[in-house]
């Protein structure tokens, strides 16, 4: 390895969290001189970042590192050498064991730790092997991690995700993450809107904020007492370029006040909220320790309603949970029915090692939580279908992010987070253009820009490399 020549590569598992520690993995090794590699193959640091929170995590990880240990035989033939890492939650929960069992590796960090990646990494060209680091350290690993270049925020687009929250204290019976991301964690808001307007001067026009439980944030205010999400979210508000906000993922008992009237008072917040509910049944609910009935969360819904009635609600659901009934399912799909959404996720019950729920002797048979898991996506696919056929004929905003696959389309997100596709004409990523919606499916909308609202866009900002290819 020559410096300055050096090439990454991360392989990025989960959620949208892993994206941002991906990112700032890579903000973290450029001073060491590496950029990134198109490609495992011919990377000098491969890093997977894992995520633990359903299915057979670590059996993928160890199969993948088989195919990292011929990949690594191969360059060392070539007399090149190869450091392999693994992140995430995987790593926090395997710790010493990855090694054992996969000596190919040469770290294994958790996600608390990333912030001395250039540290081990230097360890690691220096000789040394087998380092695990998978502390809860008291230090603030945010800042003391590096904030992205200009010449690396230009490659990633007018969309950034920003951490402001970490980890989890609600102890849901299924869940890992308290666990393996550890107690709950707020960023101050004035470190957290110093990185938007970093963003914001390197072309980006909406940040997603992220947080296990988002929307728990407590961070210290400008005044030294704790700001709520709406709080953060009104300071982001007042950055010049920052034209549009996201947070996720919530949960039902930190809806406050504050975040319910930023839905109908703030325009840049976008009317999409991500806000599982994991279950319809309330004695599933109890079990889940999830600390909402399905009366609460319709109340909840109801609120948001009132003061942004168009919101696109999404969520999260758990079928086959230890105990469900056919009984308790029918509730699940009962309050879908309810709400009416217009997308979600839904997944198995799968027993995380180390959780309440996993001990219980009430486990579900697999073919019914296949059975219930496909009834529950017949309905919600056909929402989501019906959400987005909705939307036709109406004209909507669409930040444009990236080239579509045919040629002079580019590809962006409606305010609702649907993606929409349209012919370019004269725009440009990174523009925030009015759109009138022709065509939906259940995944994505096709549209045509509405001429005379668009004329005001093209401006003389410099093309970002990532439209120069288009
Ligand atoms: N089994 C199935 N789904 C799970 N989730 C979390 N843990 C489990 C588990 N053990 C789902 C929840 C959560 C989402 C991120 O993943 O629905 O909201
Ligand atoms: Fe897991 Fe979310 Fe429950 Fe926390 S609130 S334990 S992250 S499911």
């Amino acid at each position: 390895m020559t410096e300055g020549s050096k090439s990454l590569f991360i392989k990025t598992y989960g959620c949208q969290m892993n994206v941002y520690d991906s990112e700032r993995m890579a903000d973290a090794l450029e001073p060491l001189g590496y950029d990134a590699a198109a490609s495992a193959d011919d990377a000098d640091v491969i890093i997977l970042n894992t995520c633990h929170i359903r299915e057979k995590a670590a059996e993928k990880v160890y199969s993948e590192l088989g195919r990292i240990r011929l990949l690594k035989q191969r360059r060392a033939e070539r007399g090149q050498r190869t450091i392999v890492a693994v992140a995430g939650c995987v790593a926090q929960a395997e710790g010493e064991e990855m090694v054992r069992r996969a000596p190919v590796v040469d770290l294994v960090f958790g996600p608390q730790t990333y912030h001395r990646l250039p540290d081990f990494v230097l360890r690691i060209e220096n000789g040394e092997a087998g380092l695990v680091d998978t502390d809860f350290p008291a230090e603030d690993k945010f800042s003391r991690l590096r904030q992205p270049s200009r010449a690396q925020l230009a490659t990633r687009g007018p969309t950034a995700f920003l951490t402001v929250q970490e980890g989890c204290d609600k102890f849901c019976t299924f869940c890992v993450v308290p666990y393996t991301r550890g107690a709950e964690f707020s960023r101050p808001v004035g470190r957290i809107v110093s990185e938007a307007r970093n963003l914001a001067e390197a072309g980006v026009r909406e940040v997603t904020l992220l947080g296990q439980n988002v929307n728990a944030y407590h961070g210290e205010g400008p005044d030294g007492r704790p700001s709520s999400l709406g709080g953060l979210i009104g300071a982001l508000s007042r950055i010049d370029g920052i034209e549009r906000i996201r947070y996720t993922t919530s949960h039902p008992r930190d809806m406050d006040d504050a975040l319910i009237a930023a839905h109908g008072n703030n325009p840049k917040l976008m009317p999409y909220l991500h806000l599982p509910v994991q279950s319809g049944s309330d004695r599933i609910l109890k079990a889940m320790n999830r600390k909402h009935s399905g009366s609460d969360y319709r109340r909840i819904v109801e609120r948001i309603r009132h003061v942004r009635p168009d919101i696109a609600l999404s969520s999260d659901f758990i079928v086959g949970f230890p105990g469900e009934t056919d009984g308790d399912f029918h509730a699940t799909l009962e309050i879908v029915r309810d709400i009416d959404y217009a997308q979600a996720y839904s997944f198995k019950y799968s027993p995380r090692p180390g959780t309440p729920a996993a001990e219980r002797d009430t486990q579900v048979e697999e073919h019914v939580k296949s059975e219930r898991l496909a009834a529950l996506q017949s309905e919600l696919t056909a929402q989501q279908t019906a959400f987005n056929r909705k939307c036709i004929g109406r004209r909507l905003s669409v930040l444009l992010e990236r080239p579509g696959k045919r040629s002079g389309q580019l590809v962006g997100r409606s305010p609702y987070l649907q993606a929409v596709h349209i012919i370019a004409g004269s725009s440009r990523i990174g523009d925030i253009v009015e759109v009138e919606i022709t065509g939906a499916t259940a995944n994505s909308l096709s549209a045509e820009p509405c001429v005379e609202n668009n004329a005001k866009q093209a401006g003389n900002r410099p093309l970002t490399p990532a439209e120069v290819i288009l």
